[in-house]
């Protein structure tokens, strides 16, 4: 069982991120805000701390970790970049993307944080308090989304603690997330480089970047990769019905753009993600808004289509996720 320690909710202020860091270092678990979504951070060099993520997110634990760097150059050092990556990190860190690279000889990411593979999951955040945080620590750290596993990814200090109070020592509470979804993940392994997940940057950004738009998916034979890669994640209580032109008596509606769906006034509740259509306002609503769909008591959430332009490939991933069968 857990310790039923409230959880403490740390201002984004000098005493809150110097409570923060001390508590990181001294390997207790604080959630964090990032540009994507809230991470549940720990030392990634500790793997006692690590064990304790798998357990507070009750996390199947061969899933692979995200280690989290104050800046570009504390990130070169734990990963080898090809010149893909190099270009990759050039262009987009700090921010919302995620570079699986061969573990640098003097890595410090532990074999737990890593799932034992012998690449690693590295990204600068776009967020000024998260980088903050991590200088302060001085330690990578390993920081999934701050959920519990399988469920909807917070982009609010209220959604972690309506996860995770109780079993983690604080969370830095850095308002609402600007971008919404997590970061995409981009594996630079030699060979061409893959989308392993798609995210806040988008396939367009990526491959204006690369000269080539990536192939999605894991490498062959790759060991089992994370949980935001598993059919059935991002899942809300209610189930999730896709496309839907229609809304059924008593269903809730996630809307996106200006046309209403029929039957929208017997609905139970409505969230419209973008009244004007914009991929990336829908992004950083997606998630608060399948929470309180969640918590109209609907049984069913009926999704009107989103465009696969920009980030609607990400927000079309999790929403695909959050239908798949349980
Ligand atoms: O935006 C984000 O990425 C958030 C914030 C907190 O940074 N973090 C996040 O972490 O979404 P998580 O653990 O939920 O997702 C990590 C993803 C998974 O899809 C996992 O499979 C992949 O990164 N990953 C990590 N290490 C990997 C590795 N060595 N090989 C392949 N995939 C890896
Ligand atoms: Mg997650």
């Amino acid at each position: 069982g857990f310790p039923s320690t409230a959880t403490r909710r740390l201002t984004a202020d000098e005493a809150g991120l110097a409570e923060a860091a001390a508590l990181l270092a001294a390997g207790r678990l604080v959630a964090l805000p990032t540009e994507t979504v809230y991470g549940l951070g720990a030392d990634a060099t500790d793997p006692a701390a690590v064990a304790a993520i798998y357990a507070a997110k009750e996390r199947p634990s061969f899933n692979p970790l995200i280690a989290h760097l104050p800046t570009r150059e504390a990130a070169f050092a734990q990963g080898l970049f090809d010149e893909a990556a190099q270009k990759l990190a050039k262009e987009f860190w700090p921010g919302p993307l995620t570079l699986v690279v061969p573990v640098a000889p003097g890595g410090t990411v532990c074999d737990l944080a890593r799932a034992g593979l012998d690449s690693v999951a590295l990204r600068v955040p776009g967020h000024g308090l998260a980088r903050d945080l991590l200088a302060r620590v001085g330690r990578p750290v390993a920081a999934p989304s701050a959920n519990r596993s399988g469920r909807v990814s917070p982009t609010r200090a209220d959604h972690v603690l309506a996860d995770l109070d109780g079993r983690i020592a604080a969370v830095l509470d850095g308002g609402d997330c600007p971008v919404g979804v997590e970061s995409s993940v981009v594996a630079c392994l030699g060979g061409k480089p893959r989308l392993l997940r798609p995210g806040g940057v988008t396939r367009a950004a990526l491959a204006a970047v690369l000269g080539f738009s990536p192939e999605t998916g894991g490498e062959a034979g790759a060991k089992p990769v994370g949980p935001g890669l598993l059919a059935s994640h991002y899942a809300p209580r209610a189930g999730v019905r896709l496309d839907a032109t229609r809304i059924g008596p008593g269903e809730a509606a996630l809307l996106f753009g200006a046309f209403p769906p029929d039957g929208l006034a017997e609905a139970r509740a409505v969230e419209n993600l973008s009244e004007g259509g914009d991929p990336a306002e829908a992004a950083a609503r997606l998630f608060s808004a399948l929470r309180r769909l969640d918590a109209s008591g609907a049984g069913v959430i009926a999704v009107a289509p989103v465009p696969e332009t920009g980030l609607g490939e990400a927000i079309n991933d999790r929403l695909r996720r959050a239908a798949a069968p349980r």
